[in-house]
């Protein structure tokens, strides 16, 4: 066990890990030991300053602030690409992509993913006797036997590739802002290069797609929901578990829940961020009332936001 979770730590990193401990496990290599659970949340195109433990003017990450004083942080660790789904390969087999096969995004027509020959963390955690979830983003391939169903999570609820692949009632902020999905016989396809209307974006539980095209309102609250259901769920049953949360935020389109609410009117960015951070802090809860003290929580980024844009 302790060379998997330092396996790890080791690869699918960032610049910014931060682990929230729980306490009493030691990797002495004690057989009686607990096996701990692993909540891994994996954010998506943050910058170094979005967070207020890294830049003191950042106000909208309270939940993520306290984790990185209360917890260990990692602040030279490096993600294995800089783009969705090589980090993604890279984080759930510890191997680089050009080992692993996937150093390019995956694409909505894509027929394939990751390669099916490698071996996920969830895959090595599940024949430990591990009850293992994914909720988010995968990315990994979305067809057949490259859904999350089949590389090792008992259970999956979320999107197959980044949420700006495809339309969505309602469209998030972007500059060009997109439409929402067309209705009715009208022409599919948008003036606008950016917005890709052929393909409205699936969301999916499971095998199964629950809603199409998605609402990115009010999907955070719904991982939040999932994630808090899997966490009990896994911890009445008795058996360890593995949580690997992928999050969309802060990748473009930004969702527009808290647009509205916020009585600053603050930028849709710091929305987003205080979404997010919110999610984490929900995930987190959840974690503490049920597996406190037995679970390391890991928070992670794949990239460095680019001035201006989003990868
Ligand atoms: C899977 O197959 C590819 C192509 O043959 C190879 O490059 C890769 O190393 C294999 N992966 C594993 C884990 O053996
Ligand atoms: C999307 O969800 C939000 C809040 O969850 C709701 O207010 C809105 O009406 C929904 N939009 C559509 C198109 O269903």
């Amino acid at each position: 066990m302790a060379w998997l979770f330092l396996k790890v730590l080791l690869v699918g990193v960032s610049f910014l890990g931060c682990l929230y401990p729980l306490v009493d496990f030691c990797f002495s290599g004690e057989t009686r030991a607990p096996k701990p659970n692993f909540v891994i949340i994996l954010a998506d195109d943050m910058g170094w300053g979005d967070l207020g433990a890294n830049w003191a003017e950042t106000k909208d990450t309270a939940n993520l602030d306290q984790m990185a004083a209360e917890g260990m942080r990692f602040v030279d660790f490096h993600a294995a690409a800089s783009t969705c789904s090589p980090s993604r390969a890279a984080l759930l087999t510890g191997r680089l992509g050009l080992r692993n096969g996937v150093t390019h995004n995956f694409a909505v027509t894509s027929v394939g993913g990751l390669p099916l020959n490698e071996t996920t963390l969830a895959e090595v955690l599940k024949q430990a006797g591990y009850v293992t979830g994914m909720i988010g983003k995968w990315h990994l391939g979305h067809h057949s036997s490259y859904h999350p169903n089949f590389r090792g999570f008992d259970y999956y609820f979320g999107i197959p590739y980044s949420h700006d692949m495809g339309c969505t009632d309602s469209p998030g902020y972007n500059l060009p802002p997109c439409p929402a999905c067309p209705r009715g016989e009208g022409p599919s396809r948008s003036p606008d290069r950016d917005c890709y209307t052929d393909v409205a974006l699936p969301l999916y539980e499971n095998l199964r797609i629950v809603e199409q095209p998605v609402n990115l309102s009010g999907l955070a609250h719904r991982y939040a929901e999932k994630a808090t259901q899997f966490i009990q769920r896994a911890s009445a049953s008795g058996r360890p578990f593995l949580l690997y949360v992928g999050l969309a935020h802060m990748h473009v389109p930004l969702t527009r829940t808290q647009l509205s609410a916020d009585p600053q009117g603050r930028a849709p960015y710091a929305a987003g961020l205080r979404e997010m951070d919110g999610l984490v802090g929900q995930i987190k809860d959840g974690a503490d009332r049920t597996a406190k003290g037995n679970t390391f929580l890991w928070f992670t980024v794949i990239v460095f936001r680019r001035a201006g844009g989003s990868l």
